[in-house]
């Protein structure tokens, strides 16, 4: 594959599988050593997501600022053992560093693991595994989003209200933490009129959110707020509150605020407030580009959130202090 194909390849998401030398340098006379191209291997956990497709955007584009750096993608539809076999496959086509976005924290902590235990590089993006077995890992900190979201509709509810939380895969470690954040924003104990009257697992995805709404709305006449552990959570939870005749009766807060997405359900009055999620595809090639040469990396990066509502949208939302 030609080096504009490879390009195309990586800009499409697709990788490419071919190992390439850039050219060696003018000065090769003078004994200059020859410039290795680094093979970035990136394990996506889904592309059916729109922050996902986002991720991978972010770190192509960031790729490309360095030309001796190219990005092979991985996509393992959902299925955490799928995604266990692409990190091996990723090592036998001899990458000089992993970026993992794992489905789920237990499954991918091993396969994680052993490439490190290798030599090879690891960044950990946006889910966590466990263990410290790994570079780096680089994320937002869901349990302070959620306590954003937490407190932000203990305020809007003035203390008193029926909530329905309609959680994240909690197999996963921001479901874990968004949930655990946001309990404690709504400080309960000392807002003893806050209810949260359902409950349920949607798994990041828009149309399970919308039938667990469809049974919140049916077993709860009275309902001041959903909050959805992503915006897709927190959409689907409109829709079908809508198709219910339902949806002013109750505000809506999500997660994830991508310009298309919540920034916009925002704007367009479907959401009362999203909290932005990072992608950190940015952070994570220019950490790469770290550690090629040596340079020693941080354990963990936090990166931070903004929050978006009618108010605060159209200059950009609002830094989280
Ligand atoms: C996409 C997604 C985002 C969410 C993130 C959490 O797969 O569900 O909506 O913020 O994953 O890891």
């Amino acid at each position: 594959m030609g080096r504009f194909a490879c390009l195309c390849a990586l800009v499409l998401g697709l990788g490419c599988k071919e190992k390439q030398e850039a050219p060696a340098p003018a000065a090769g006379a003078t004994g200059a050593a020859v410039k290795k191209t680094r093979i970035i291997g990136m394990s996506q956990c889904n592309l059916g997501e729109p922050w996902r497709v986002q991720m991978n955007a972010d770190l192509a584009r960031a790729a490309k600022r360095h030309p001796d750096l190219q990005l092979v993608f991985k996509d393992a539809q959902n299925d955490s053992l799928t995604q266990r076999a692409q990190v091996e496959e990723l090592v036998q086509q001899k990458i000089d560093l992993l970026i993992i976005s794992p489905k789920e924290s237990a499954p991918l902590t091993k396969p994680v693991a052993e490439v490190y235990r290798r030599g090879i590089p690891v960044i950990v993006l946006d889910r966590a595994v466990e263990g410290s077995e790994y570079t780096t890992f680089i994320g937002a900190d869901n349990e302070r989003i959620g306590r954003e979201a937490g407190r932000w509709a203990a305020a809007a509810l003035g203390g008193k209200g029926n909530i329905v939380e309609l959680k994240g895969l909690m197999t996963s470690t921001p479901g874990q933490a968004r949930h655990k954040g946001f309990r404690a924003g709504l400080e309960l104990e000392n807002n003893p009129g806050l209810k949260v009257v359902f409950e349920a697992d949607m798994q990041w995805l828009e149309p399970n959110a919308r039938k667990e709404m469809e049974s919140a709305l049916a077993t709860n006449k009275s309902i001041q707020l959903v909050y959805a552990h992503n915006d897709p959570g927190a959409h689907g939870a409109y829709l079908a509150a809508k198709a219910a005749g339902r949806e002013k009766e109750m505000k809506f807060v999500g997660i994830d605020a991508l310009p298309h997405e919540g920034v916009r359900y925002v704007r367009e009055g479907m959401l009362d407030a999203t909290l932005a999620y990072p992608t950190g595809g940015d952070e994570a090639i220019e950490l790469a580009v770290k550690i090629f040469p040596g340079e020693t990396a941080p354990k963990s990066v936090t990166l931070g959130t903004r929050l978006f509502t009618k108010d605060t949208v159209e200059a950009g939302g609002k830094p989280i202090e």
